[in-house]
């Protein structure tokens, strides 16, 4: 089983899409184990771009990120990150495949809908910045996986 850290960027709330993106992902089988709604805080931000720190985007990236609530969430499957990368698509929507998530909503690269971990690594590092272990909730989804 892996685990992805994804988070429905601001625009994403401020356009009423909470919904329409989770419902993809349970569409699929993925178990959602931490979910919550926060205004994330600078040093938040921070951390989580870090990669990106230097690049001519980066503080855009991070006002962009902190101008309203998001939603976090941790995921549950197997292969979860090849599929979640695979259902939201490519990071510019304009590369992204019509039928994923940024390939229909999305408006730009900074406006692409969702950001989520693109490995295991980075997922495990991104899920602690926003959650402790205590949030993370263990259960059964009636899903049968073949994977
Ligand atoms: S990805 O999908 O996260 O792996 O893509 P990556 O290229 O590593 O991440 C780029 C993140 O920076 C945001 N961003 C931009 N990227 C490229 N060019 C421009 N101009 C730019 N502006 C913002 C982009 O939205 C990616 O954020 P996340 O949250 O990862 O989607």
């Amino acid at each position: 089983m892996e685990r992805e850290f994804l988070f429905l960027k601001p625009n994403t709330v401020r356009r009423g899409l909470i919904g329409e993106v989770i419902s993809r992902l349970e569409r699929r089988g993925i178990k959602i184990i931490a979910l919550k709604m926060i205004w994330v805080t600078k040093e938040q931000a921070e951390e989580l771009y870090q990669e990106h720190k230097g690049k001519s985007f980066y503080n855009d990236l991070i006002d962009f990120v902190l101008s309203g609530p998001v939603v976090v969430m941790i995921l549950e499957g197997p292969r979860v990150i090849e599929m979640v990368r695979h259902i939201i698509g490519n990071t510019d929507p304009l590369k992204a495949s019509p039928g994923s998530i940024r390939g229909e909503f999305g408006m730009s690269v900074t406006k692409n809908i969702v950001h989520a971990s693109d490995s295991l690594e980075s997922a495990k590092r991104e899920m602690k910045i926003f959650f402790s272990e205590n949030e993370i909730l263990n259960y059964r989804l009636d899903v049968q996986h073949d994977l």
